[in-house]
């Protein structure tokens, strides 16, 4: 069963939008994204813009941008939804709000340009209501992280294999434009050496979170080649970073808040290495791939994050101690062998992708954000700041 809230109020443009409109809107968008962002990637958007708009013609529905973002009400969605929206794009989310996660669409229900389908995208007919009319598709939606997967091992693959397939499936036929896959570096597993993965090294899932990924993105890049929505795969870094669905079981957040709130924190292989990227750039990852031309990015894999953000445990928790004392014990040996340093030289030359945000800048800020009673309640509602458990009617 799906629930649909459309935003009220004018949009930016909209289906009944004259031809003419969406051209000169196309072009304005493109051209206010100079102010400020490097020149090539606008007049790619623009590129971009006007190959999409001259198919759309031939099929003989021309329309603005509407961005489908499946899993827009978790961490990484909510803060990407409200990019989007910024960017003028209109934007639907697909959400069944699995970690009872509404509150984080809070004030977007009357945005103009926004609405929400609440379902489940393994349920054809949800699915269908959100495709309805929508240009490009972001899939986010899974069990995100390695304890999830191992509570939900079912669930996991249900959703974040055999679901992304239907997902994908469902899309030929509709004119969509671009089809964004957020996969994760955890395929990349445990590397002998220090040498940065880059996106032709081998994978090695080692959780039922990175084998789904893994099948999902081979399925993808097979069936990418040939097909009309145009597929790219993200292999994101471990996210950290200021969201409207804060997440406390992430290396970087989980650490900072734990020494904020003056806890005693066990550290586990205080060596192994892992990238990490801020949220917002995530979101900027995506839109830089939803805006650029299509022989950049078909059937392509990307790293996303920074080389600076590249950290071990041990470095993440020497930046905090920087700003405030914390009683930290090293353990040897835990459950979560991943190590793995990556490379992000690939964004950064074909895309001109490069972060704007640090591990370093950020963890004094969440160190104030804590501190300053911002997650008071995160004591009170767990299961909304991390992905502990799941609700009991979505997880069938
Ligand atoms: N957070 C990270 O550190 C990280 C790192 C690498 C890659 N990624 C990828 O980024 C994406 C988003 O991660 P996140 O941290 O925001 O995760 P999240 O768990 O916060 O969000 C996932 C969202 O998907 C929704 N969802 C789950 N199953 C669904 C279903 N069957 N139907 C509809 N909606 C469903 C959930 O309700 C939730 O809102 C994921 O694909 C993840 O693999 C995240």
């Amino acid at each position: 069963m799906a629930l649909t809230i459309d935003g009220i109020g004018e949009t930016r443009g909209t289906e009944h939008d004259g031809a003419g409109d969406v051209y000169a809107q196309a072009i304005r968008n493109c051209a206010a994204r100079m102010e400020g962002e490097n020149p090539l990637a606008a007049a790619e958007a623009l590129q971009d813009e006007l190959s999409r708009l001259d198919k759309a013609t031939k099929r003989g529905s021309v329309g603005p941008r509407h961005v489908l973002v499946i899993g827009g009400a978790g961490y990484v969605g909510s803060v990407m939804v409200r990019e989007l929206l910024k960017r003028g794009y209109k934007t639907r989310v697909l959400d069944n709000f699995l970690y009872s996660n509404s509150l984080s669409l809070e004030g977007l229900y009357d945005e103009p340009g926004f609405s929400l389908v609440m379902g489940d995208l393994r349920d054809d007919a949800t699915l269908d209501r959100a495709l309805d009319g929508v240009t490009d598709v972001v899939l986010l939606a899974s069990l995100v992280g390695d304890p999830i997967s191992k509570k939900f091992p079912d669930l996991t693959r249900s959703v974040n294999q055999a679901g992304s397939e239907t997902v994908f499936k469902a899309l030929e036929g509709r004119g969509i434009h671009k089809f964004v896959f957020t996969s994760t570096c955890s395929n990349y597993g445990m590397r002998d050496s220090d040498e940065p993965a880059d996106e032709t090294s081998e994978l090695k899932p080692l959780s039922i979170y990175a084998e789904t990924k893994v099948g999902f993105e081979q399925f993808l890049l097979e069936q990418g080649k040939t097909s009309e929505a145009i597929p790219t795969v993200l292999r994101i870094s471990t996210a950290f970073g200021l969201s409207h669905r804060m997440r406390f079981d992430l290396t970087v957040n989980e650490f900072t808040a734990a020494l904020a709130k003056g806890e005693a924190l066990d550290v586990y292989d205080k060596d192994t290495w892992r990238p990490y990227c801020h949220v917002r750039d995530i979101a900027g990852a995506v839109i830089r791939v939803l805006e650029a031309p299509e022989e950049k990015v078909r059937g392509e894999v990307f790293n996303v994050g920074a080389d600076e953000n590249n950290y071990t445990k041990a470095m993440i928790i020497d930046e905090i101690l920087t700003h405030i004392d914390g009683k930290v014990s090293y353990v040897e040996k835990g459950s979560d062998p991943r190590n793995y340093r990556v490379s992000f030289a690939k964004i950064k030359n074909v895309l001109g992708f490069e972060p704007r945000h640090s591990v370093k800048a950020f963890v004094p800020e969440l160190i104030e954000a804590v501190r300053s009673g911002l997650y008071l309640r995160s004591e009170e509602i767990p299961g909304y700041y991390g992905n502990y458990d799941v609700r009991e009617e979505a997880a069938a």
